[in-house]
């Protein structure tokens, strides 16, 4: 189904450290965690898998250190078929991810940056041709990187989904006319200073949204909530499908690789959202990030 698209993506790669405990530990509080583990994550990574599991040609642009983790995490991307021609190792470590994850599957993240902010924006740019038909770019690597890549993109005409994670305060302003913009719930607050909690707090903070960025589209993604879809004139909520929370890491990176690839090829942003709630609620029900990312084929078969 996806197959003929030629996907980029430009962003992190991080060794993910995953802790779980009953509850996560208040200030100066000590507690036993129930187990640990360690996984291939980084949000650019994740989406850059999700992409290549849903059968498009998908090249990941980033950076890496020559140490264990930098090798392990280049050889599971070889594994799950993405082109790693653009990513460059430099810096003395690669990005580190350390996750604390509750008994609930809900989490808190830490990143060190460590190689994700060595990518040089002019270099990384230049990855993107006129044989990319769609590419996505997150806000954990350097600002620069980030605005080189969407701005040439733009440029070129195209298709262009920016996921706004990790939530910072990013000058949208430098970036102009993506097509879809997309933030989650804490993104949201620290894009807008709203917290998207009512259709009325929805609506406010995708129209600052959709103002500063020139978006053709605003998805928010609220989570258990589904998502909401804003083109500038209409607000649509798309609720989430039931699923059994096991880990919501990376859930949302799940969304947008589905959703991008859905629009690219029916160029229907409702249908493309739907199909990224289904591969929302799939990679919840799983452990890990980059690992929960579900194939074609998993995903249309979701619910049947
Ligand atoms: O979006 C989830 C990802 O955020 C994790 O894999 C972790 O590496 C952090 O980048």
């Amino acid at each position: 189904m996806f197959e003929n698209i030629r996907a980029a993506v430009m962003g992190s790669i991080n060794a993910d450290m995953i802790l779980q405990m009953p509850k996560v530990p208040e200030v100066g509080e000590n507690l036993l965690g129930t187990q640990y583990s360690y996984a291939c994550g980084g949000k650019g990574a994740n989406q850059a898998i999700g992409l290549a599991r849903l059968g498009a040609k998908t090249k990941m642009i980033g950076k890496v250190a020559s140490d264990t983790n930098g090798h392990k995490l280049l050889q599971n991307l070889r594994e799950n078929h993405v082109d790693v021609s653009g990513i460059g190792t430099q810096g003395s470590q690669t990005g580190l991810a350390v996750i604390l994850l509750d008994a609930d599957g809900k989490n808190r993240i830490v990143v060190y940056e460590g190689a994700n902010a060595e990518i040089d924006p002019v270099q990384a740019a230049s990855y993107i041709t006129d044989e990319t038909d769609v590419l996505l770019v997150q806000f954990e690597t350097k600002e620069d990187a980030v605005v080189e890549c969407v701005n040439r993109a733009v440029q070129k005409g195209i298709t262009t989904v920016l996921d706004c994670g990790p939530a910072k305060a990013f000058a949208l302003e430098r970036m102009q006319g993506v097509t879809i913009l997309s933030p989650n719930e804490s993104e949201t607050k620290a894009l807008t200073g709203i917290f998207p909690e009512n259709e009325q707090s929805i609506l406010a903070s995708c129209e600052i949204l959709m103002q500063r960025s020139k978006a053709t589209f605003v998805v928010l993604k609220l989570g258990e909530r589904g998502c909401a879809v804003w083109d500038g004139k209409q607000m649509q909520l798309l609720p989430a499908y039931p699923a059994k929370t096991v880990d919501t890491t990376a859930a949302g990176d799940c969304f947008t690789a589905a959703m991008a690839l859905e629009f690219v090829r029916s160029g229907k942003i409702l249908t493309a959202c739907d199909l990224g709630n289904k591969a929302g609620s799939i990679a919840v029900s799983r452990m890990g990030a980059a690992s929960s990312m579900p194939t074609a084929n998993e995903l249309f078969a979701f619910g049947k």
